[in-house]
This record gives C-alpha cells, sequence and structure tokens, in this order.
C-alpha cells in the first residue's frame, strides 16, 4: 500500500452506501477497503505501551514498553521521541498503520483502574511528553491516535457516566494535555472517550469534538470512537465523529445512509467524514505497509538496549536514608515479595500484550549478583490467583496449554476439531479470536495442561470466565464455573469472580488439568451495558497455599541472615487494569506486614514498589530505600536491578503526587458515578495543584526524585518577550557521580482576578552532568501558556496583566528552589493554539 489516493476524485466517484461503508471499521482491527476505488483498508493496534498487533489472543510477540506513568517519570521528551520511533518500527513489524496510543487522561485519584497508561496528573507533563512519542512515531510515517478525548479518568460505569465539569478545568486541565498534543505533534488519529461529557456523550459532542477539537486547535484529521463507543448514527456523524470502531458497524452503513437520504445528516457532513478517513488512508501511505501484512517480530539488541535505558529512567528513588543504596553485588542478599519471580510488566487491558521476553525481578537481580540471593515469597499480592502458564507442558512437555476448538459440546461423541494450538499464557481473551470452521457465535474449547508439583502441599486452583467453564484434575471436578456464576469484574468487567478449588499435591507427582469452556453466548451473567466481547474469555491460575502469619515470620527470619533484602512488593494488572477502578490505596494481602517485620529484621532493606498509581504505605518511617519501579515492559528486572546496583544513576521524577491517605486526594468524594454522573468536585485543582493549596502534607510530592549524586540550582534568569519566556538556570552536579537532574518550570501569578492554585508546571527540561559539571539550561515556554487562565465569561483563555513569579528546581517541593519573576503589561484573551 503505497500510493496515495486523489481524496477528492475518489470522493466524487463514491456514492453514498460506498461512503457509508467507509465510516466504520470491517472487524476488530481494520477499515473498509474499496479496491474498485483503489481504497485499501488500514491496520489500526493497540497501544499505548507497545503494539500488539491483531490478536488479544495469541498474539505475535511484541516489545513492551514501561508503562505510561514509567513514561512520564523520565521527564525526558528525546528519550520519549525514541521511545515513538520504536514503537514506530514495531507498529510496522505488526502491519499496523495506526497506533492506538497515547493515552493522556487525568490521573484524578490514586484508584483509577487506568491510571497507569496515562503520562502524569498534570497537562503540560502528559501533553509534551505525549507529543514527544507521537513526534517519534508519526516520523516513521505510522500515524498516532491520542486518547481518550476527554475525560475518561474512571473505569466505573465507563460508558455511561457524565463527568460534570466546569469550562475552566475541562479547559486547564483536561484538555489541554491534548491541546498541548496538537500544538506540538498533530496526531493523525483522536480517539473519543467512553463517557459524557456535560451531558453528552464526546463521541456525539459537537462543542467538544466540532468547536474545540476542529474549530478551535483547527486540527486536521480522522476522529474514531472507542470500542463500541459510538451512540448514535445523526448525532455522532453530525458532531464530527469520523470512524466507529470496531466493526461491523452498528450504528452506520443503511442507517446513516437513510440519514443522509432524509436530510438528517446533511450530504457535506457525510463528505467530510468520509474525506477525513480516505485523508488518513493517504497519510498511512508513507509507511510503506502493505494492506493484511502478515504480523512479524521486530525484536533486536537496540530494542532491547532502549528499554532498559527508558526502563532505568523511568525508576523513582523516592527514599534513601543512609545513603544504603546502591547495593553492593558481592553481599549476602535475600530477595522476597510477589512481584520477584513474575514478570510484571504491564497493567491490565487493551495495553496488555505479550512480550518477546520479560525479565523478573529476581533474574535480574541475580544476574548481577556475584552468589545466588535466597528467596521466598515472604507474601502473597494476587486478586485472581497467578496465571499458570508455562508452569503446565502440554502432553508432548512443551510449555504451556494445548487449547482445542470444537463446534459442538463435549457431549458429542467425536464432535469435529476446529483449532488446536499450543498457548504458554493461561489467559484466554477471546473477543478477536476467529476461525472459518466455527459454525457459530456458541462454540466449545478443551483446554489440557499438565502440572508438576515441586513440594507436597495444598494447590489451590482459579478459574475466571466469560462463558462457562468447569476445571478437573485427572477427570475430577475441582471448579464448577457453569452451574452457578457470580458476577465479578474479569475481562474488562464482563467475567465471573474467580472460583477456586484446592487440590493436595505431592512432590513430584504429574497432574493432568483440564478446563472444558463455552464461549461467551454461554454466559449466564446480565451483561448489562458492557461491550461485546466476542467469543469471551477465561483464565486459569494457581498457586500453593500458605500461612500468611508464618511465611512474614519466615521471611523476617531469614532477612536477618542476610546483608541486604530486596522485597519486590506493589501491584499488577489484577489490581490495575480496564473496567474497574481500585477500591482502596493498600496493598494487598499481607504486605504491609511484611515490609514492616522484615524492614526491623534487617535495616538494609529496600522496597521496590510496582504500580501505575500511588499507594498508601504505613510502614515509611522504618524503611530505609525505596524506589517505585512501575510497570516496565519487557525489561522489568534489568531496569530494576540497574537502580538498585548504581549501574544506572536514578533520574525519574514522579509524575504524579503520592497522597499520605486516599481521603486527602481532591477526588476522595466523587471518585465514582452516583445515579449516571461524576461531579469533578476538585475543579482545576487536581494532583499537587491540590496537596498546595491546602497546605496538605504529602508522602512523595509532585516531581519527587532522587538521584545517587546531588544538585543545586543558580543564576536563574527570566527573559520575557510578548511571545515567549526564556528561562534560563545553573544546574551543577554538586556530588560524586554522573547524573542528571530535571528543570522544572512553575509559575504563579502574583494578584490573579480569579483564584488559581499555588503555582503550576509550565516547562521542564532534563540534563546530564558529569560530577562536578555546570550546564546552563534553557526552557522556552511560551508567554501565553506560561500566564493564562481559562475565562468563562470571555470563553477565552487569558493572560492577565500582573506580576508572575518563577519558581525553579527540581522537584515541586520548594526546598532547593530558585526564584525569580516577570511582569505581563497588557491583558489579552485568546483562543486556539
Ligand atoms: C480501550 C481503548 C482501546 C480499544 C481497543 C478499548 O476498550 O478503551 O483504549 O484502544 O479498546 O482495544
Amino acid at each position: 500500500m503505497t500510493a496515495a489516493i486523489d481524496v477528492e476524485d475518489v470522493l466524487s466517484r463514491l456514492n453514498n452506501v460506498e461512503k457509508t461503508s467507509l465510516l466504520a471499521g470491517s472487524d476488530w482491527w481494520h477499515t473498509v477497503a474499496l479496491p474498485q476505488h483503489g481504497v485499501p483498508a488500514i491496520r489500526v493496534s493497540d497501544g499505548p505501551n507497545g503494539v500488539r498487533g491483531t490478536k488479544f489472543f495469541n498474539g505475535i510477540k511484541a516489545a513492551c514498553f514501561p508503562c505510561g506513568t514509567a513514561l512520564g517519570a523520565t521527564w525526558d521528551t528525546e528519550l520519549l521521541h525514541k521511545a515513538g520511533v520504536a514503537m514506530g518500527h514495531e507498529s510496522k513489524a505488526k502491519g499496523s498503520h495506526v497506533i492506538l496510543g497515547p493515552t493522556i487522561n487525568m490521573q484524578r485519584s490514586p484508584l483509577g483502574g487506568r491510571g497507569f497508561e496515562s503520562l502524569s496528573e498534570d497537562p503540560v507533563l502528559a501533553g509534551l511528553g505525549a507529543a514527544a512519542l507521537v513526534n517519534g512515531i508519526q516520523e516513521t510515517g505510522v500515524v498516532a491516535t491520542i486518547k481518550h478525548f476527554v475525560c475518561n479518568d474512571m473505569e466505573h460505569e465507563r460508558n455511561g457516566t457524565d463527568a460534570i465539569v466546569t469550562e475552566r478545568a475541562l479547559r486547564e486541565i483536561y484538555a489541554l494535555p491534548f491541546q498541548l498534543v496538537v500544538k506540538e505533534s498533530q496526531p493523525g488519529c483522536f480517539m473519543t472517550a467512553y463517557n459524557k461529557v456535560n451531558g453528552l456523550h464526546v463521541s456525539e459532542n459537537p462543542k467538544i469534538l466540532k468547536d474545540m477539537l476542529r474549530g478551535e486547535w483547527g486540527w486536521k484529521g480522522c476522529v474514531m470512537s472507542d470500542w463500541w463507543g459510538t451512540y448514535s448514527t445523526t448525532g455522532a456523524a453530525n458532531a464530527g465523529l469520523d470512524l466507529e470502531m470496531p466493526g461491523a458497524t452498528k450504528w452506520r452503513g443503511e442507517m446513516l445512509t437513510q440519514a443522509v437520504g432524509v436530510n438528517k445528516v446533511p450530504q457535506h457532513v457525510l463528505d467530510e467524514r468520509v474525506r477525513n478517513v480516505l485523508n488518513l488512508v493517504n497519510r498511512c501511505a508513507a509507511a510503506n505497509i502493505p494492506e493484511h501484512a502478515e504480523e512479524k517480530t521486530a525484536d533486536t539488541p537496540e530494542t532491547a538496549a532502549l528499554l532498559r535505558k527508558i526502563g532505568g529512567e523511568s525508576i523513582v528513588l523516592m527514599k534513601n536514608e543512609d545513603n544504603i543504596l546502591p547495593l553492593k553485588k558481592d553481599k549476602k542478599t535475600l530477595i522476597l515479595g510477589p512481584n520477584a519471580k513474575i514478570a510484571t510488566y504491564h497493567g491490565g487491558g487493551s495495553a496488555s500484550l505479550a512480550a518477546y521476553y520479560a525479565v523478573t525481578p529476581f533474574d535480574g537481580i541475580s544476574a548481577q549478583l556475584t552468589t545466588p540471593p535466597s528467596y521466598t515469597v515472604g507474601s502473597y499480592a494476587h486478586k485472581e490467583l497467578p496465571l499458570l502458564g508455562t508452569v503446565l507442558k502440554t502432553d508432548k512437555g512443551q510449555p504451556g496449554v494445548t487449547f482445542r476448538v470444537y463446534n459442538d459440546p463435549p457431549s458429542v461423541k467425536d464432535r469435529e476439531l476446529c483449532d488446536e494450538i499450543i498457548l504458554d499464557k493461561t489467559e484466554f481473551l477471546l473477543m478477536d479470536y476467529n476461525n472459518p470452521k466455527v459454525k457459530s457465535a456458541l462454540w466449545y474449547a478443551d483446554i489440557d495442561g499438565y502440572f508438576t508439583a515441586e513440594e507436597d502441599s495444598d494447590f489451590e486452583l482459579g478459574l475466571g470466565v466469560y462463558g462457562t467453564a468447569k476445571l478437573y484434575v485427572d477427570g475430577k471436578l475441582v471448579i464448577d464455573n457453569e452451574t452457578k456464576q457470580t458476577k465479578g469484574t474479569l475481562f474488562f468487567h464482563c467475567g465471573t469472580v474467580e472460583e477456586k478449588g484446592i487440590l493436595s499435591v505431592k512432590k513430584g507427582q504429574k497432574y493432568h488439568i483440564k478446563v472444558e469452556f463455552a464461549s461467551a453466548p454461554a454466559c449466564k451473567l446480565d451483561q448489562g451495558s458492557n461491550v461485546l466481547f466476542g467469543g469471551g474469555a477465561a483464565r486459569i491460575g494457581g498457586a500453593k497455599v500458605i500461612d500468611a502469619d508464618k511465611e512474614v515470620k519466615h521471611a523476617a527470619e531469614l532477612a536477618k541472615d542476610a546483608d541486604q533484602v530486596i522485597i519486590c512488593a506493589g501491584l499488577n494488572a489484577d489490581w490495575e487494569g480496564e473496567g474497574t477502578d481500585r477500591e482502596d490505596m493498600s496493598l494487598p494481602g499481607h504486605m504491609d506486614a511484611l515490609i514492616s517485620a522484615v524492614s526491623i529484621a534487617n535495616p538494609s532493606t529496600v522496597v521496590v514498589m510496582q504500580s501505575g498509581t500511588p499507594m498508601a504505605m504505613p510502614w515509611i518511617s522504618s524503611v530505609k530505600a525505596l524506589v517505585h519501579a512501575w510497570y516496565g515492559g519487557n525489561e522489568t528486572g534489568n531496569a530494576i536491578a540497574d537502580i538498585l546496583f548504581g549501574n544506572v544513576n536514578p533520574s525519574a521524577k514522579l509524575p504524579l503526587s503520592f497522597p499520605k491517605r486516599l481521603q486527602d486526594n481532591p477526588a476522595f468524594l466523587n471518585y465514582r458515578t452516583e445515579r449516571g454522573r461524576a461531579l469533578y468536585g476538585e475543579d482545576v485543582y487536581v494532583g499537587y495543584r491540590w496537596y498546595e493549596m491546602l497546605d496538605l502534607p504529602v508522602l512523595f510530592p509532585f516531581g519527587h526524585g532522587l538521584s545517587y549524586t546531588t544538585f543545586s540550582f543558580s543564576d536563574l534568569k527570566v527573559d520575557k518577550t510578548d511571545k515567549d519566556l526564556k528561562i534560563a538556570v545553573k544546574v551543577s552536579n554538586t556530588g560524586s557521580l554522573a547524573g542528571a537532574e530535571v528543570v522544572q518550570v512553575y509559575i504563579s501569578q502574583k494578584s490573579p482576578s480569579i483564584r488559581r492554585p499555588k503555582k503550576e508546571l509550565k516547562g521542564f527540561k532534563k540534563v546530564f552532568l558529569e560530577k562536578g559539571e555546570s550546564k546552563l539550561v534553557e526552557v522556552k515556554i511560551e508567554t501565553k501558556y506560561a500566564t493564562s487562565f481559562w475565562d468563562e465569561i470571555r470563553e477565552a483563555w487569558v493572560s492577565e496583566k500582573d506580576t508572575y513569579e518563577v519558581v525553579v528546581g527540581g522537584s515541586s517541593e520548594e526546598v532547593t528552589v530558585v526564584r525569580g519573576s516577570f511582569e505581563v503589561e497588557k491583558t489579552v484573551w485568546w483562543n486556539g493554539l
């Protein structure tokens, strides 16, 4: 697919049936082709931390990048640009013209199920960071999709919720990152949010799509709906929604043709929608990706090195009392924690993908130690039992399970086998599974694997499903998730709870595990407003039963005997994923008890925390060292080890505030849908804007992050013209190691005519310095962006005549900052970019 089409010529030749056909996907991941008019199909693919390709189920392996909050934590636009380029190449390998990412919704609350996908709680960091990614992606010819526009900031009733938000907060907090992305990178696509904003779903909201995005910002690209996030024919087409995704269409086709026929949708509006899709097709031609290309892998040492670098640059050194970090490679080391031996490399939902490989923290750390570490899990953290995956073997001894598909249920003798696949992951998301031999939506699968016990113990098995499923061990029914089903949160909220069963196992003995699965239509649960899910889903998990208190004591005993202890704690994709928000900020299981007991037993204890969003840390005063490692992609374990042993000097900064308590969070009272609406009651005071305004102490502030060296700031110079503000500051590395610091520029208006946050991030730059080196760092910000707030009466941004203070430092916490000021001589209102 290389030849560009003459859009106006094609438009003039299409009839309305052909035109409407172009305005919805053909399937989950492709647009419709019109070969008779030279219009090829284009492929889109998730996004945002890699490129999965066309299959949720049994996908071709891919590079997993650190999650959004990790990318935001680098505060390094040059590195993010490189990440974008690498994502573009990954996309080409998957034959995908369009990446469905980056995500830049706001982390209003620590509880957001998809908080990990987005870059930051701050619109400038999120917007400029995402623009760097988009520029990198689009440099390769692949098109980026910025999502989810706008106010898709929580998962609770995400399709139906109405975000009630003031125009000011909408502009200054929620839409601003999208505005900055348009200004700095012109992404080819926008994806609309599932929710309503102030009474109307975004996918049919003319104020947002027509007036703001296309009118005021002058953006010329293609707007697609989120998956099943188109909810009307006429309203959506008239408001500016070009592409209904996925296909086949629910709202367009004949209905849209008729709507045009009766002038509910004017002909020129239909033509405009088609023009935008054709322009996208044309733009994609630059990527030179053949139509329906075979999906390939592109696992290169360069990608691995880049992922390791991004991983290292994203890990935040939160605390390092007595400089217990970096650790020594030749000391007796104990590794604990549920995240040690499982590579927790991505969050849940559409951001998940099958990585080429994923390094566990245990393996990454062990590889750098001179003698092998000791280990015990210490505590579990799972919500659902860990996937059995390669713990199981097929009858031929391959890692994983055999997945056999049939049209008939197991009761039918000699049923015909339609498909047989070996899978090394025991979570099966079958929404995009199809096979020509499968005759109806209701089909069946037998999943077989063999488990060999490592020790005598009770072993707990878990089975969650969207559809129905029964689990047998050596022919005996152990879990019935068919006869009675209970609604849970699995599979984007469509599935059952995980049903469990216990097996008493003997060391060395082999057990045959068989799951009989029936696809989605068999499901007995009421699906309410949930999106459809194709073939359904299932997952098989398991873990040794442990006595939690005994295990914590055991870990503390081992800790006494070690020189240094590393606890790999945190959340995982069970807790942070699509469709569900967390219920509280606490670490699951007995992890708090584990960390407290072990840090008392051995003061040389380091906690490595993995989560996309903030956690409560009741033990923080007794732990000397803490690093925050997010979900780190393929190189998770190596990147963590690089920081722990000082191969990499930490330089990441928090892209979101970590509050002390959930109650302190500004969205505490309003982080769920109440009878259809979610009140954005905190207004513009999101994240640090709130904590600073209320003088509320936080656990760790926005922008915080330590280094193994020290930096100082001096010689601030503020140079202002009508157009630009040039902030120059001298940064010196005053410690004994090379390292990088982030220059964070905050601005506050002295006497605003309305209440404004105490200060707001307006620009930033990361700078690398050898030990003893000083550099003059310049950050350029457009004056109007540095100074303006949204004037609701004039429906415009206003930069008021006033004095503005400039606060520059390495964190939002005003400890070692330098200050300056500048004047705006004349009040100016402005719109657009
Ligand atoms: C998500 C999108 C994603 C799409 C396709 C939706 O559920 O909200 O972010 O791109 O699915 O997987």
